[in-house]
């Protein structure tokens, strides 16, 4: 039996779907370009028939990505499936997901179909998805809570129908690892053909065991599992990729499997994925939360110095956490800054590290001690917040106990330069105030947080923002020693984003 798992990344579908996670196109693609450099096996890009912006966001991935699989998630329909085909046409290598429900409550409540009628279903579909591709995954979704008589049923169907990968979601998270692996192995014995595919795993974190459920059914023979960077999803969010690559990794003289993963690469792309979200990693996460390799209590110090080992399963380096220790400085040159993003998993264009060097010798008049952290958060500043329609030139802020806050914000678009004053609640409000006058929006803050990147009261500050213009939402991140300057910057990516998208809509409707 293979000594390989498949690592299917479903952050772009799965992880996408749940709120305050939606991407634009552009950043599915950034988030497409970070997995398949850290190579996973397959990049779940979306599910086409959702909506417009999900085909595109599918195709984009599809046309610019090489190396992985790309598959297109489809309900077991025709339509679903043209439209999953059509998303996935220019893959290299390209991946039709069938997937129905099959557990009872399912099918009565939500499909209104009997057993029979899914089982036409799926197997329709999946014959016509095979008209596509080679490549065609079949999920019986709630598999967990199905019947596993209807289980093999339907599996042995679809098999002979073409699918090539048969997945058992636990879709609501209820399985336990014992239930869940015995399922698996009767599964793999029942139904007929299952030599002739891969068994997946796709578990979600209701109950918290959605890790430690993936990894018993590596045991009970599943080949691929289906997971999330951060672990994000819908609820309480799926498998952590990070986790179930580092468990297998840690603990290979366990299970004996091996991941094609490039471990180096998990921390940047978790950083990416909350970047790109806004939403913060919690501290206490496994593998890449900020406390996760950091030792508070004295004994644990002391056995760390003495030998890493003592406390630490494994090393930062292992999941490419940056060294702090790194000090750059004024006399850093810019093939210092690249090396030292180059080894830490960041590769820049020649122009891109012109403007990252800029940057970087800006803060060095500000700041005294700066690290590799201070870098890497100047990199995603000055290169995710194109496309930049507006950017920041000069601003003032007068403040005091007894008058309202003001602002000042010069703006400067192209050549054009454009200033307006402005009064808020706070520093901050009449800062955002003054940038709509500007910019003609009016969008509602749904969200501010700001943050200190590093230690020390000349830290940079990052300030993170989520915007909502309609029904989208829209997140800026920005950065600076001064805290207000990092506000109106993230701010700002956020605008632009929203006058970006606004721009591509009209273009794609009148051309
Ligand atoms: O959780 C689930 O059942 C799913 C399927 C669509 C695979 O996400
Ligand atoms: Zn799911």
């Amino acid at each position: 039996m293979a000594t390989n798992v498949r690592i299917f990344d479903t952050t772009l579908r799965d992880g996408e779907q749940s709120p305050g996670f939606t991407m634009n196109t552009e950043e599915k693609l950034e988030v497409a370009r970070a997995l398949a450099a850290m190579r996973v096996d397959v990049i779940e890009a979306g599910f086409p028939i959702s909506s417009p912006g999900d085909l595109e966001g599918v195709q984009l991935v599809a046309r610019e990505i090489r190396g992985p699989i790309i598959a297109a998630l489809a309900r077991a329909n025709r339509q679903d499936v043209d439209a999953a085909a059509e998303g996935i046409r220019r893959a290299e290598r390209a991946r039709i997901h069938v997937f129905i429900a099959t557990s009872p409550i399912h099918m009565e409540h939500k499909l209104q179909m009997t057993p029979d009628q899914v089982y036409d279903a799926s197997v329709d579909a999946v014959r016509y998805a095979r008209t596509f591709t080679d490549d065609v995954e079949f999920s019986a979704e709630d598999g967990s809570r199905s019947d596993p008589e209807f289980l093999c049923r339907v599996f042995d169907g679809v098999i002979r129908a073409g699918a090539t990968t048969i997945n058992v979601p636990d879709t609501v998270g209820y399985a336990t690892p014992e239930e869940y692996a015995n399922l698996l192995r009767l599964l793999r014995e029942r139904v007929p053909g299952s030599e002739r595919v891969i068994w997946s795993a796709h578990c979600h974190d209701d109950l918290g065991l959605a890790v430690a459920n993936s990894l018993a059914a590596v045991q009970a023979g599943v080949r691929q599992i289906e997971c999330t960077i951060n672990g994000i999803g819908e609820r309480a969010g799926n498998a952590a990729l990070e986790e179930i690559v580092m468990a297998l990794h840690t603990r290979r003289n366990h299970y004996g499997i091996e991941t094609g993963i490039d471990t180096t690469k998990i921390y940047r792309t978790s950083r990416l994925i909350s970047a790109i979200s806004g939403v913060p990693v919690q501290p206490n996460k496994a593998v890449v939360g900020d406390n996760a390799f950091a030792h508070e209590a004295g004994i644990h110090q002391h056995g760390v110095l003495m030998n890493r080992a003592t406390y630490e399963i494994m090393t930062p380096e292992t999941v490419g956490i940056p060294s702090n220790k790194l000090v750059l400085g004024k006399h850093s040159g810019r093939h210092a800054i690249k090396k030292h993003l180059e080894d830490n998993g960041v590769r820049l264009t020649q122009d891109e590290l012109q403007r990252v060097f800029q940057e970087f010798k800006a803060l060095c008049d500000k700041k005294k001690q700066v690290t590799i952290e201070d870098v890497l958060s100047l990199v995603e500043a000055e290169l995710r917040t194109a496309p930049q329609t507006f950017a920041l030139r000069a601003f003032h802020v007068s403040t005091s106990s007894t008058l309202p806050p003001m602002a000042s914000v010069t703006l400067v678009r192209g050549q054009e330069l454009f200033t307006q004053e402005a009064s808020g609640d706070g520093p901050v409000d009449a800062i955002y105030n003054a940038i709509n006058a500007i910019v003609g929006l009016t969008p509602t803050l749904a969200d501010y947080a700001i943050k200190a990147i590093t230690g020390g009261t000349d830290a940079m500050g990052e300030a993170t923002v989520k915007v909502r213009d309609g029904d989208g939402l829209f997140v800026g991140r920005g950065t600076s020693t001064d805290v207000l300057e990092a506000s109106a910057r993230a701010y700002l990516v956020a605008v632009n984003k929203i006058i970006y998208e606004r721009q591509h809509w009209m273009s794609n409707i009148y051309g």
